[in-house]
């Protein structure tokens, strides 16, 4: 799916409130991988929850199309797509294998078939013999692996994903990156990922949309023509450290002024 995004405004709380986003415009291709990477409260979750029609936008549009479809007629926003936030919102009263189905019941499909998908997407994750845990019986790691697998059983063609890996420690995260990667390139989704993380964003994206401190702008797109598939050696190549470099200075300076803005609403 192509995803267009027509100078898309947000202001919070009526006409006096906060403005989330100012004209934010850019298109999002099909089958491409693009991370956000902005200071915090500069409007990337507002960003994704409009594009997956989570909330409506005060100005500005969202166009969502297939480009296999001449007649490149609008997909109802959230319907083509499928959200996965930093809070997992897995049920605790649920196993693991009725967390994942979920998305299948609710669309009415049988057990049989709900439970096969989920185990064919377990194994993928792997977490093959992990069925019948509950989520309190899981480590943090392991939450995130059932959390994606249960957006994964949906087969959207739109993943939007909002900082799903921060709350993991180092390791597992590093193997969650590698995971989404293969993901990606077996899968081919369109995927837009929210990060803090420099690394994280250079690491996955095809490009990364660096954006300005409140209200959210772009401030530049890099795009990064690192070769897949992708794994955490590739930190350690020139062109990487170039990237980083690149995208630490833009961040740095939108971090300032985030700081710069904080402070004058304290005084
Ligand atoms: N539902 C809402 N109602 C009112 N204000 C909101 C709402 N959602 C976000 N905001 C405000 O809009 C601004 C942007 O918030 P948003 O959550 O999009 O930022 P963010 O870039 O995702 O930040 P973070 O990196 O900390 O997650 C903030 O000032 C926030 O307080
Ligand atoms: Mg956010």
């Amino acid at each position: 799916m192509d995803i267009e995004v027509d100078n898309l405004t947000q202001v919070w709380g009526g006409a006096n409130g906060v403005c989330a986003l100012d004209r934010f415009t850019h298109s999002f291709a099909s089958n491409r991988f693009a991370c956000i990477l902005g200071p915090s409260g500069c409007g990337k979750s507002t960003l994704i929850q409009i594009i997956g029609g989570i909330e409506s936008a005060t100005s500005g549009e969202v166009r969502i199309t297939d480009p296999a479809d001449k007649e490149r007629r609008r997909q109802p926003l959230g319907g083509c797509s499928l959200m996965m936030w930093q809070n997992l919102n897995l049920f605790p009263w649920r196993n693991v294998i009725d967390n994942v189905a979920f998305g299948l019941e609710m669309e009415g499909l049988s057990r049989a078939v709900r439970y096969a998908r989920a185990k064919e997407l377990l194994a993928s994750v792997g977490l093959p013999k992990f069925e019948n845990h509950y989520v309190h019986q899981l480590s943090g790691g392991m939450r995130q692996r059932v959390a994606l697998a249960r957006a994964l059983i949906m087969q959207r063609p739109v993943l939007l994903m909002d900082e799903p890996f921060a709350a993991l420690d180092a390791q597992t995260k590093i193997v969650m990156q590698e995971e989404l990667a293969r993901i990606f390139e077996q899968t081919r989704k369109t995927i837009l990922f929210v990060t803090h993380a420099i690394d994280e964003a250079i690491l996955l994206g095809d490009e990364v949309i660096v954006m300005t401190a409140r209200p959210g702008r772009i401030k530049e797109v890099i795009p990064v023509n690192l070769p897949r598939p992708r794994s955490q050696e590739l930190v350690n190549s020139p062109e990487f450290g170039r990237l980083y470099e690149h995208a630490l200075r833009l961040i740095r300076e939108e971090v300032l002024n985030a700081m710069r803005q904080q402070e004058a609403v304290d005084d």
